[in-house]
């Protein structure tokens, strides 16, 4: 199985830098090819300007977010049905940034349902606080998180493929990853979740990622086979060169 490595590009970078570094990324993806899924998530303003370049390439294209609905009355949303007809195929849906914005777990469910039913393959957010781990509280806010989802969203149909993405929002943007094998611990924690509420025979439709200060150098205490299946990557994507290091590393990991 190849790794998925995705990059949330978040509100970093302009359109044209944004186009210089997925064009930057494809000129090394292609002179040196690896053995990974690569998805780049720029701005909604960037992400049709990225269409062309990207297009014959080995770089998918995803957004940073979705609503719920396909079309209406529904004032600064961006329908899922746009964003597939406009080339994305992956969304992040849940960033703990959207959720410090009021974005709740139903809502997260709803864009999860919306955007399998759009053939956009949802990458999932997750995670504990700070607080919450100082009060051990971490498994049961992420197995929460997962169960409220969940409830409100479909199993995965046939051929659908939903990945997972835990994130402690202490790690996120601050240096300081999560400790690997408590990482370790989560991942199962995840894996044992979606076995509770997903139907039986579903566990291999989901992938599990990590994010959190990933890094060229300590991306590979993460992911592997028997380990995450991949990583969401913030801060560590903005430089094509690096990104394309710490995609290198996980493919070695693989
Ligand atoms: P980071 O961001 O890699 O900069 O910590 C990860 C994320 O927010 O998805």
């Amino acid at each position: 199985m190849t790794p998925i490595v995705v990059a949330n590009w978040k509100m970093q970078l302009g359109v044209a830098e944004a186009v210089q570094s997925g064009t930057t990324l494809l000129q090394l993806l292609t002179a040196k090819p690896l053995e990974a899924t690569v998805v780049v998530c720029p701005g909604f303003i960037s992400l049709p300007y990225l269409v062309e370049p990207l297009k014959k390439g080995p770089i998918a294209l995803g957004a940073q977010d979705v609503f719920w609905q396909e079309k209406g009355a529904y004032t600064g949303e961006v329908s899922p049905r746009v964003l597939h007809e406009i080339g994305a195929n992956y969304v992040i849906i849940g960033h703990s940034e959207r959720r410090q914005l009021g974005e709740t777990d139903t809502d997260v469910g709803r864009k999860l349902m919306a955007s399998l039913v759009h053939h956009l393959q949802p990458i999932v957010c997750v995670g504990e606080s700070a607080d919450e781990r100082a009060q051990g509280r971490q498994e049961v806010v992420v197995q929460q998180q997962l169960e409220h989802i969940f409830r409100s969203a479909p199993p995965p149909r046939h051929g659908h493929m939903i990945m997972i993405a835990y994130e402690p929002i202490w790690a996120i943007g601050t240096g300081e990853a999560a400790d690997p094998k408590e990482a370790e611990v989560m991942r199962q924690l995840i894996q044992q979740t979606l076995r509770d509420v997903t139907p039986a025979g579903q566990l291999d439709s989901f992938r599990i990622l990590y994010g959190g200060s990933a890094s060229p150098e300590n991306v590979a205490q993460y992911v592997g086979p028997d380990r995450y299946d991949g990583a969401l990557v913030g801060g560590a994507s903005l430089d094509p060169h690096t990104f394309y290091s710490l995609i290198s590393a996980c493919a070695q990991a693989h």
